[in-house]
């Protein structure tokens, strides 16, 4: 290689070098930008910041009133088992409330029991709130 030559090539070498580090950092940096898409949670294994999303999907938050039914009241109230009062049978169910001073007085024997009604229908880890979103749900009474 002769003078001439050499002295081109070397600040082209310094250039290529140059551009292949200037691409890698801007890899990196694409790298570090697309990671918290890339992320994927899978049901069952711990994954931070997915606490929130899985509390609002329903997972250990409060039992929906089709669950709780479904669980535990559907079995006498499904069939009107024992005499209990059908689920969609309103009139049977506002003839109770108007007898128990309303919603909250079925709410209270639900709690407690009521002859073949067993307390919380059950249920025994339901909230208040829980029994009442059922019973609401069962009647179609507010
Ligand atoms: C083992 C059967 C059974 C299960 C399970 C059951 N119930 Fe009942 N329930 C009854 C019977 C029977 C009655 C009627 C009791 C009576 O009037 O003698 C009744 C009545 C009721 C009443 C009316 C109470 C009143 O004051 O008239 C409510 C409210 C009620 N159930 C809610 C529920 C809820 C909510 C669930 C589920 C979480 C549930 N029950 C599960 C049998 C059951």
């Amino acid at each position: 290689m002769n003078l001439i030559m050499k002295m081109l090539a070397a600040p082209a070498t310094v250039l290529a070098l140059w551009a292949v580090s200037a691409q890698a950092a801007t890899n990196d940096e694409i790298a570090k930008r697309l990671e918290p898409v890339g992320q994927v949670c899978v049901q069952g294994q711990e994954c931070k910041g997915m606490e929130v999303a899985v509390a609002a999907g329903g997972g250990g938050g409060a039992k929906s009133p089709d669950d709780v039914i479904a669980k535990h009241c559907n079995a006498c109230h499904g069939t009107g088992l024992l005499g209990a009062p059908k689920i969609g049978d309103t009139a049977a169910w506002k003839d109770r409330a108007d007898h128990q001073g309303g919603l909250s007085g079925l709410l209270a024997k639900a709690i407690t029991g009521l002859n073949a009604m067993p307390p919380k229908g059950t249920c025994a880890d339901c909230s208040d709130d829980e029994l009442k979103g059922a019973i609401e749900k069962m009647s179609g009474l507010k």
